[in-house]
């Protein structure tokens, strides 16, 4: 899938035992679009993760400007490397050592995972809602490929947002989740709905998710309806959307799901929300 690379070693690595990191090799990296970027590096053979979670990726230290950021594990927990996808932001710390990356590159990558994005969170329903916008879908794309997902419910939606149709990524290996082992699945079963907001684009809809739902047309796209009883649903990346999707959907008696009071909705957001 990606454009591939040799791995080459690091000189010197410091003792694994002492840090809370492990330092890992870029694989190789794939441009979806100049500013939209995905990369695999090595996977520590303690690495461990559920699907849904992200970990802590550190670029740079030679001259002693590392720079971590929190980011969401792509590839399947199967999977014997691991898979980022990001956005190159302006004027953005990590977006510009990113900009640069190549094949051989070293970077470290914290030795946890983290986040409540899993769905061993939820109590049992019957559709798994995965709405995303921009990098968002990252985290859904490690979670549609866990069989345990397909275990757990009967359909699964994915709704991904974009500004323009060339920021689809990951089209191609979502479509073949349902003919492909480990998760091989009746086609009907996965649902995806893409949404491009700031062009036409044949076979996407064309309108926010909130005014896609509260319009009734993601559900008359699906055949689904989004009801408390079934669906579970889990947000990610705008916290804008997010915000917008939890004072929506608890309006429609659906709840956040806490650790003492489980809900129906599960929210993962990539940066602080625009002040109101
Ligand atoms: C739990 C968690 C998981 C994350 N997972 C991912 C991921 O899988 N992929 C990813 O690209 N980013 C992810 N992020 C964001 C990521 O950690 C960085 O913020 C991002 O890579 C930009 O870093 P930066 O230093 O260049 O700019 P920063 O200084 O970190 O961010 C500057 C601004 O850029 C915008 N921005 C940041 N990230 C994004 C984004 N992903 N899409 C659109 N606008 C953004 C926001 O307006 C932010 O205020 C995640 C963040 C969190 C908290
Ligand atoms: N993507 C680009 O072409 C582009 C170009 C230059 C710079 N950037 C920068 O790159 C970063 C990431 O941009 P991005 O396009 O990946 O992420 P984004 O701005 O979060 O947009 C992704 C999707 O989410 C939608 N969205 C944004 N806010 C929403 C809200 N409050 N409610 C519902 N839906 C919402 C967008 O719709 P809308 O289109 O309606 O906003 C779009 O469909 C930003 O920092 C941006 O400044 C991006």
């Amino acid at each position: 899938m990606l454009e591939s690379g040799v791995p080459v070693g690091l000189a010197k690595p410091p003792p694994a035992a002492a840090t809370r990191f492990t330092i890992e090799n870029v694989i190789a990296v794939r441009h979806w679009t100049p500013k939209l970027v995905s990369f695999q590096t090595s996977r520590a053979p303690g690495f461990r993760f559920t699907p849904g979670h992200y970990t802590r990726v550190g670029l740079g230290g030679a001259d002693g400007n590392l720079v971590w950021r929190p980011f969401s594990v792509v590839s399947a927990a199967y999977d014997p490397y691991l898979e980022f996808v990001a956005t190159l932001v302006p004027d953005g710390q990590f977006s510009a050592l990113l900009a640069g990356i190549r094949a051989g590159a070293p970077v470290r990558v914290d030795k946890s995972s983290y986040g409540f994005l899993t769905i061993d969170h939820f109590a049992p329903g019957e559709d798994l809602w995965l709405l995303a916008s921009g990098t968002g879908l990252g985290p859904f794309v490690s979670i549609l490929r866990d069989p345990a997902t397909w275990a757990a419910f009967r359909t699964v939606v994915v709704v991904h947002s974009v500004r323009h149709a060339s920021e689809l990524a990951y089209r191609a290996e979502i479509a073949a989740i349902p003919h492909e082992d480990p998760t091989a699945i009746e086609p009907e079963r996965l649902k995806y709905v893409p949404v491009v907001t700031r062009e036409s684009c044949p076979g996407a809809l064309n309108a926010r998710i909130p005014q896609l739902i509260e319009g009734g047309r993601l559900e008359s796209a699906t055949g689904i309806s989004l009801d408390p009883r079934r669906s579970r649903i889990m947000v990610c990346g705008n916290p804008d959307l997010g915000l917008a999707l939890r004072r929506q959907l608890t309006a429609r008696d659906f709840h956040v799901n806490r650790r003492a009071t489980p809900g129906q909705l599960a929210f993962e957001n990539y940066w602080q929300a625009t002040p109101s």
